[in-house]
């Protein structure tokens, strides 16, 4: 079940449920170490990132189940063991577990975090902020250790606003002696997620100002029930495929006040939006208008939707501009879309020029990351014909059952 096979040329038209976010339910279940309790985690999306995350926290003595749509974390006879490599090498965000078990147990030994290839994707951030408050690095057979004889609060600003730094900084700071004042942090959604669960969990943080934080550290944490959000990136590739392959839908239950620059993107493009309390409801343009797109970090357009904007433009009405601030390595679909069609002019690693054409032809294509494997599939739905979409192990780290959603919408999308 490798490849996805999509009778393209058909308009979307339906409702379709937008799963709990990847990117939010991660770093919280790694903060289920910290509390030494039983905590329910709701609205889990069933993804192979959650599923390699549920196996760290097996590896690390924790008793962990499924229960319908939430999985239940006991962490309280939590044991320090060897990571399963594969898990921490197959995603980034086993890279949160070093916050966690930083704050946990002092220590942590474990592979270099995997992930998308999107890039160089280098720890400095988060090893020197960890640095500052009290931890040590060293390397051990080729995996890094990370020891603290006392974590204790310090006064950190980023240089960028990284996601995973910041969401290392806030785990390892609630444990820490003392207050950590962040500067610079990120403000992605998930941070906020993050934040509010450990709230519940009786950790203090003070949002203090627009990117700074002071956390409040070492208070006991205890366990909590709480319901994840709904991934704005999921519901943001349903939104963009529908104005691809035309059509309307409403995306239920999709996170509209996290959504702002994709909203008017979408608007751009010349899609008809309006939000309800059900959701977004989105009408298709009778081509997706061009435009210039940059991508930056929240609250700005987010680099994990640019992929698939790529994709619509192809059929766009006009030349397109669209330049990656965030990661380098993100146009690997360039090749692909060609295959189908596209015509786009590659000016540098971050930015490309997209020629819309009036049609796209069905091919096989490869995914080679998350990201742009979703919108290799909206291509294959915008396109005439039957295509085939291989490599989608990446798609299933991100996205439930893409499949199947976009049948919801009418499509002709099976997994072969
Ligand atoms: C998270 C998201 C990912 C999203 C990204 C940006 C998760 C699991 N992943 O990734 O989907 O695309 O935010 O919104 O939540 N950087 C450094 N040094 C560091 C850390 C980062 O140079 O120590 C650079 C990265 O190479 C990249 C940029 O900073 O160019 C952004 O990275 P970061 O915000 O950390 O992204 P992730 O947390 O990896």
């Amino acid at each position: 079940m490798n490849s996805i096979r999509i009778q393209g040329g058909i308009a979307l038209q339906g409702k379709v449920l937008i799963q709990g976010s990847k990117n939010a339910v991660l770093p919280v279940l790694a903060a289920t170490l910290l509390t030494q309790e039983c905590s329910c985690i709701r609205n889990c999306p069933r993804i192979t990132d959650v599923h390699s995350m549920v196996c760290l926290l097996k590896a690390l003595g924790c008793h962990v189940c499924w229960q319908e749509r939430g999985i239940v974390i006991d962490s309280s006879r939590m044991r320090e063991g060897e990571l399963p490599q594969e898990a921490v090498t197959g995603m980034r965000s086993s890279l949160c577990l070093l916050g966690a078990l930083l704050g946990r147990c002092n220590e942590v030994v474990m592979e270099y975090p995997g992930g998308c290839v999107i890039g160089e994707r280098p720890i400095d951030l988060h090893l020197s902020a960890l640095r500052q408050m009290g931890v040590e690095f060293t390397e051990k057979a080729g995996k890094l250790r990370a020891a603290a004889h006392k974590l204790h609060g310090a006064h950190i600003r980023l240089p960028f606003p990284s996601v995973g730094a910041t969401e290392n900084i806030i785990l390892a700071g609630v444990m820490a002696e003392g207050d950590t004042v962040l500067e610079g942090a990120a403000l992605e959604p998930e941070i906020r997620t993050l934040c509010r669960f450990l709230c519940c969990c009786g950790a203090w943080i003070d949002c203090a100002g627009e990117n700074r934080l002071v956390i409040h550290g070492g208070r006991r944490l205890y366990g909590t029930d709480f319901t994840v959000p709904s991934d704005r990136i999921v519901a943001g590739t349903y939104l963009f495929g529908c104005i691809g392959a035309g059509g309307n839908v409403l995306l239920e239950h999709a996170p509209v006040e996290e959504m702002g620059a994709v909203l008017e993107t979408a608007r751009r493009m010349g899609g008809h939006v309006c939000v309800s309390s059900e959701g977004i409801y989105v009408q298709a343009p009778e081509r997706p208008h061009s435009l210039e797109l940059i991508t930056a970090p929240y609250p700005g357009f987010p680099t994990d939707l640019q992929s698939v904007v790529l994709a619509v433009q192809a059929m766009g009405d006009g030349c397109s501009h669209i330049r990656e601030t965030i990661f380098e390595n993100r146009f690997r679909i360039v090749e692909e879309l060609e295959k189908m069609g596209a015509c786009i002019e590659r000016k540098d690693s971050r930015s490309v020029t997209v020629r819309g054409v009036r049609s796209l032809h069905a091919a096989c294509v490869e995914a080679r990351e998350l990201r742009g494997g979703a919108a290799l599939v909206v291509a294959g739905l915008m396109a005439q014909g039957e295509s085939l979409v291989r490599g989608c192990s990446y798609i299933y780290r991100g996205y439930e059952n893409i499949c199947r959603d976009f049948r919801e919408l009418g499509a002709r999308v099976t997994s072969v």
